[in-house]
């Protein structure tokens, strides 16, 4: 890897080797997701909190100020809307030029493997790591899933993950699921996990959180289960004691717990 490349991987992932990212993405195909309307009021607070943010560049240019030190990794796939039933038509929405332009630590896509799609995502997703390369910007690769969420079982997963690697993605992210380390040992690039629709409760989310992390993942890159959850600091601070401080989910809740009506 690049020096270029290793760096902007470098600000991701701390010293541990593992990160706290934060998906504000949803909005490229889902519209004004609820929490999510008044883009700033939700992020800003949790800036202090999180090592990285995912979102699209409209809203990057418009609701977040340039003084944050924050690394962006910035969707650079999209092309439909969560009104279509299909979901994986998606085409590369930003230039390797603009992205580096906005100076983010890496660019994300998302593939549908299986899909009808499948092979113009897979190829979106070379397209964009060649472009990648010549920035020395790093591509993560999300195993998308679309409406299918049953689809995100460890035979689909290790085959999505492994793809994406293969083809040369620097990050997967994916979702987590039974028999999470055979998804991870078959991956030779490190995994983040995404948080999907919200849970029934925060100590669920911790707990998938904590198996994740035992499994091998590097860390989380999470959205709703962390801003649309009533407490969003202290959820996020739980989280990151165990990406960060190998925390246990009884001490993490308990931290939760006793700064949720701080
Ligand atoms: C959509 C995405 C989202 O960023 C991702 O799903 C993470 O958010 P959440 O934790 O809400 O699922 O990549 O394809």
């Amino acid at each position: 890897m690049d020096w270029g490349m290793k760096n902007r991987m470098s600000r991701i992932f701390k010293e541990d080797g593992k990160t706290v990212m934060l998906a504000v993405d949803h909005g490229y195909f889902l519209g004004p997701v609820s929490r999510l309307e008044d883009p700033a009021k939700t992020i800003e607070p949790l800036i202090p909190y999180v090592d990285s943010l995912m979102l699209t560049r409209g809203l990057l240019r418009n609701c977040l100020d340039a003084k944050y030190n924050i690394p962006i990794v910035l969707r650079a796939s999209g092309g439909n809307s969560v009104l279509k039933e299909d979901l994986s038509d998606e085409a590369i929405t930003v230039s390797m030029q603009d992205a580096a332009r906005l100076n983010v630590s890496a660019v994300a896509l998302s593939i549908y493997v299986g899909s009808e799609h499948e092979h113009q995502t897979l190829t979106n997703l070379t397209k964009l790591i060649d472009a990648g390369q010549d920035y020395g910007i790093p591509v993560l690769a999300v195993t998308a899933v679309g409406k299918e969420l049953e689809k995100r079982d460890c035979r689909y997963l290790s085959l999505s993950c492994r793809i994406a690697a293969e083809l040369g993605a620097q990050i997967v992210k994916t979702y987590y699921c039974e028999d999470f380390e055979k998804v991870v040992k078959s991956c030779f690039v490190p995994i983040v996990i995404a948080g999907g629709p919200k849970l029934k409760s925060e100590e669920d989310v911790l707990e998938m959180t904590y198996n994740a992390i035992a499994c091998g993942a590097k860390g989380v890159d999470m959205g709703r289960n962390v801003w649309q959850s009533n407490w969003p600091i202290a959820m996020i601070t739980a989280i990151r004691s165990i990406v960060h401080e190998q925390a246990s989910v009884k001490k993490a809740f308990s931290l939760f717990e006793s700064l949720k009506n701080k």
